[in-house]
């Protein structure tokens, strides 16, 4: 029927039946808070590309994950500064790492808080690639050694979930096999699945410090023009064991994110990264956005487009937010 016996304005009548016939939901338990573990103690210093985010020693960051459990977010995504790099990445699975060291604290302090840890070698390479250079390329089969020796020191610091971010082939059945034969069999691989080379990334790596020396990663990280790949990609990580897989970058990408979504039954992660996080902050700071709304459209936009999890920086704001919202 249409107009006028089909008046669609009906069903926006009032907040009550707005609420009623809402599609999509968002929860502080869908929100997951990356955060930056740099050595030392009493370390809190700002990334100056963005705002409110801030690289952590072990003991404050402790306290901020607190404060995010306390806001009603239950995971947190951690990145480590080393103190030193060099060419293979060894900081990455030092038994006294900083990322080892943080996940020990934070399991100690708050149990029931999910540390999830990123695996990937390029924040702790002096040549800032995601892995072993042969030739002044990425050799793959070479690196996913090192990322599985990554993901088995994380499993024994006490990490609960390992996101390989790497985009080598076949290191999610790597990784999987090595947690395996190390006993950590109920150790989750959350696979950054379709991971694409991004300009949106640009703020992370001044805040990881992991901007490539020469070149880029577009011989390893995917194509933003290509969808049919991605789907091979997100199938080929399920086959692997992937747990959950990750699209990366959200905005410029919500149609992977859907695609996802149709592909698999796996809970679908998307990670609205430092650039999304960025562009919001600058321009709530000119005051050409509300901040809170323009970010609970964002994370709701991403959840319908079909994510269950979403990885973001506004994750302990957006909680708080979440839950303050009267009762009307
Ligand atoms: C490491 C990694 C990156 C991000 C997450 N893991 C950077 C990159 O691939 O260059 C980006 C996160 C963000 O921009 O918020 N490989």
């Amino acid at each position: 029927m249409a107009y006028p016996q089909t008046r669609l304005r009906r069903l926006r009548s009032s907040e009550s039946i707005r609420r009623m016939v809402r599609e999509t939901e968002l929860s502080p338990s869908d929100l997951i808070y990356p955060m930056f573990v740099a050595p030392g103690l009493d370390v809190k210093v700002e990334v100056p590309s963005m705002p409110g985010v801030f690289r952590y020693s072990a003991d404050l960051l402790a306290r901020e994950a607190a404060r995010a459990r306390e806001a009603g977010v239950r995971a947190v995504l951690l990145f480590g500064l080393p103190p030193s790099k060099d060419e293979e990445g060894s900081g990455a699975w030092a038994e006294d790492g900083v990322v080892q060291r943080a996940v020990r604290l934070l399991k100690a302090n708050i149990p029931d808080l999910l540390v999830i840890t990123d695996v990937c070698l390029c924040e702790y390479t002096s040549h800032g690639h995601c892995g072993v250079l042969r030739n002044g390329e990425v050799d793959n089969d070479a690196t996913l050694e090192l990322l599985a020796r990554t993901a088995v020191s994380h499993a024994e610091a006490g990490a609960d979930i390992v996101a390989p971010s790497d985009m080598m082939d076949g290191r999610v059945g790597f990784i999987r096999e090595s947690l395996d034969s190390a006993g950590f069999q109920n150790t989750l691989i959350m696979s950054y699945a379709a991971k694409y080379a991004s300009a949106f990334y640009g703020p992370f790596r001044d805040a990881a410090e992991s901007a490539p020396r020469f070149g880029d990663r577009r011989g390893y990280q995917m194509d933003p023009a290509n969808r049919r790949e991605a789907a091979r990609e997100m199938v080929a990580d399920i086959d692997e064991g992937a747990d959950i897989i990750m699209v990366k970058p959200a905005l410029a990408y919500l149609d992977i994110v859907s695609d996802a979504r149709a592909i698999t039954d796996l809970p679908v992660a998307a990670y609205n990264v430092s650039g999304e996080y960025s562009m919001v902050k600058a321009a709530a700071a000119n005051g050409w956005l509300d901040e809170k709304r323009t970010v609970l459209e964002i994370l709701t936009g991403i959840r319908r487009a079909g994510a269950d999890l979403i990885l973001t920086y506004h994750a302990v704001d957006a909680a708080r937010w979440l839950t303050e919202e009267p009762a009307r």
